[in-house]
């Protein structure tokens, strides 16, 4: 696959498909990280003297121009951060469009607004991709959070423009991503969260395929803990996954991967906030209660296994941590993570939330960009807006 560094940039067209997905509060951003990351790409385009176009989308739209998911609020901070004006259109498409993207000048930038405000962005509609590939001379795709998503701008235009290849960050992504698929280092410990076994059932399986171990946290350690038979009260399980469950376990156990499961937890009941959270055993859940987070003792096993850990991939948190009483197990596997010494990768929204709240991110190896993204490639399937980019033009 090329990468922005093969082509010749000085005078061309060079149309940056980015990740802008950002939370946006009051017309303000409110985690500029997705912006930052895009940055180094950006400024080796304009420092060899590229014309810059860049799109993105942002929300999720329905097909039509909805002020609320303008990219708009992205100039400024793009601005400050590469310290030059940025300009913006009001489309992605259209006259207007293509006059202000005439008038560029060498390290010019130019942000095209929200491509998701066309419904033909969703569809991959040819003709939209058509419009889209006309005002490149290059494609470079810098999205890797948006790489799973067969869209006209990640994949049909990219078919279209004959130079093409990946960013920076596209490039770093898939670089310690395909490292933890293809060449982990060992021990590798995989740790795995969020509600619902049926989100992470491919990532789970492939990770019983390269991990030495598995440890689950959040609520889908339930489907997992009444799959052993395991009483959990009234702890979120999903009872259509069970034989789910059963399966990966055994999968586990014939391939000699420890797959480990919370021996204690917090449990409480959210409906209830004056009543205090306890810690229990899993096998001492009351009837009444559920369970929100990873115990202590928990904390310990999973820290000892990741403490001795060379590779370390963490996706999903281990409990409901955006409350601050559920919050202990998801900050200490933040900690030990960020302690670890190993190369550490973490992915998914709420574990990056997590390792930012606690200030750890400057430790983590590689924190990816991409949520949805870097769990599907870690699942072991190919990513769309990856696989365009290889195809020979
Ligand atoms: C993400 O935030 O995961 C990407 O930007 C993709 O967004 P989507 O799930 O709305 O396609």
């Amino acid at each position: 696959m090329r990468t922005i560094r093969d082509f010749n940039l000085r005078g061309r067209r060079v149309f940056i498909r980015v990740d802008f997905n950002v939370p946006v509060k009051d017309g303000c951003v409110t985690d500029d990280t997705r912006i930052r990351a895009a940055v180094p790409t950006i400024q080796l385009a304009r420092e060899q003297g590229a014309k810059v176009i860049l799109a993105s989308h942002l929300g999720r739209p329905k097909g039509a121009p909805d002020a609320k998911y303008s990219l708009q609020p992205v100039v400024s901070v793009l601005a400050a951060q590469l310290g030059v004006p940025v300009q913006f259109v009001p489309d992605c498409i259209g006259p207007e469009v293509e006059a202000r993207v005439a008038a560029l000048q060498p390290g010019d930038v130019l942000l095209l607004e929200n491509v998701r405000f066309h419904a033909e962005e969703e569809k991959n509609d040819e003709a939209f991709a058509r419009r889209l590939a006309a005002l490149a001379d290059i494609y470079i795709n810098d999205a890797f959070g948006t790489a799973h998503r067969a869209h006209a701008s990640t994949v049909g235009m990219a078919a279209l423009v004959a130079e093409r290849g990946a960013g920076l960050l596209m490039e770093r992504e898939l670089a310690y991503l395909g490292r933890a698929l293809h060449a982990p280092e060992h021990p590798y410990v995989a740790i795995l969260g969020g509600a619902k076994v049926s989100d992470k059932i491919e990532v789970i399986d492939k990770m019983l395929d390269v991990a030495d171990a598995v440890l689950i946290g959040g609520a889908m350690a339930y489907t997992f803990l009444k799959a052993r038979g395991v009483e959990v009260g009234r702890s979120l399980v999903e009872d259509d996954k069970l034989d789910v469950a059963r399966t990966l376990e055994a999968k586990a156990q014939a391939r000699n991967v420890r797959l480990r499961l919370p021996t204690d937890h917090v449990v409480g009941d959210v409906a209830r906030p004056d009543l205090e959270p306890q810690t229990v055993p899993v096998t001492a859940t009351p009837s009444d209660l559920a369970g929100y987070d990873i115990g202590p003792e928990t904390v310990a096993a999973y820290r000892a296994e990741i403490a001795a850990a060379r590779l370390i991939v963490w996706n999903g948190p281990m409990g409901m941590f955006e409350q601050p009483r559920y919050a202990a197990g998801t900050n200490a596997i933040a900690a030990a993570v960020a302690e670890a010494g190993a190369i550490s990768i973490v992915g998914g929204g709420d574990s990056v939330a997590a390792v930012n709240a606690a200030g750890l991110g400057d430790k983590i190896t590689h924190v990816s960009t991409g949520g949805g993204a870097s769990l599907e490639f870690l699942s072991g399937l190919e990513l769309p807006g990856v696989a365009v980019l290889k195809n020979p033009v």
